[in-house]
């Protein structure tokens, strides 16, 4: 691990995590939305997140669009700059879930190996769920006129036009937003997650 920051120590606090989940009643679990702009990460997202609330859960939702007017205000879309947009987020996420949360990542998240860096720092408590969507149907949703934009070379670096998705293999859950309803997709995740 490369730190600058030399002579800090680790305090163990008398409130830890275990004592949190306690009063919480629900254990602190990450769950990663990964896909294409346009593939319906939010809006699953935002679904689950609503039932977990109706459930009397304890959830936060981090989302890319979101965290990039604060935290990360300061990235752009080069592979560096997202992958340091991943790398911060996977440590807020960790906070999130130490502090007892179910916390929800949806975030484009293209790259293999900046998802592997989050899932090797949160371990077990880690989810990732593929949000599996053409690109050509994105394309034609364009909630936000974005691949418009992209394809006309006004935006650089669009995943999906000029930059690459790498497709995960290996996650925990797979939902087809063109294929799949909404509430079929929820549902998927809630039975996964068990609570
Ligand atoms: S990530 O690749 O670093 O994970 P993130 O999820 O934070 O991306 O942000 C993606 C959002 O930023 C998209 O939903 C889109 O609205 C917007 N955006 C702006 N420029 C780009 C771009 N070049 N590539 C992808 N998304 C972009």
């Amino acid at each position: 691990m490369n730190r600058k920051s030399t002579n800090i120590f680790w305090h163990k606090m008398q409130i830890n995590r275990e004592k949190r989940e306690e009063l919480l009643d629900q254990k602190g679990i990450l769950i990663w939305f990964t896909g294409l702009s346009g593939s319906g990460k939010s809006t699953v997202a935002s679904a689950l997140e609503s039932k977990l609330y109706d459930m009397g859960k304890l959830t936060y939702l981090l989302d890319g669009d979101n965290v990039r007017y604060g935290l990360n205000s300061n990235l752009g879309f080069t592979k560096e700059d997202r992958s340091e947009n991943i790398r911060r987020i996977s440590e807020v996420c960790k906070l999130f879930v130490d502090a007892g949360l179910i916390t929800i990542a949806t975030f484009v998240s293209p790259f293999k190996e900046d998802r592997d860096r989050a899932r090797k720092l949160l371990g077990d408590d880690f989810i990732e769920i593929y949000v599996d969507c053409p690109l050509e149907v994105c394309k034609k949703r364009d909630p936000k006129g974005i691949y418009k934009k992209a394809i006309s070379g006004k935006i650089k670096n669009f995943t999906g036009i000029d930059s690459e998705y790498e497709v995960p293999h290996d996650a925990e859950i797979t939902i087809s937003t063109h294929i799949s309803s909404l509430e079929d997709c929820v549902n998927k995740i809630l039975n996964y997650i068990n609570l």
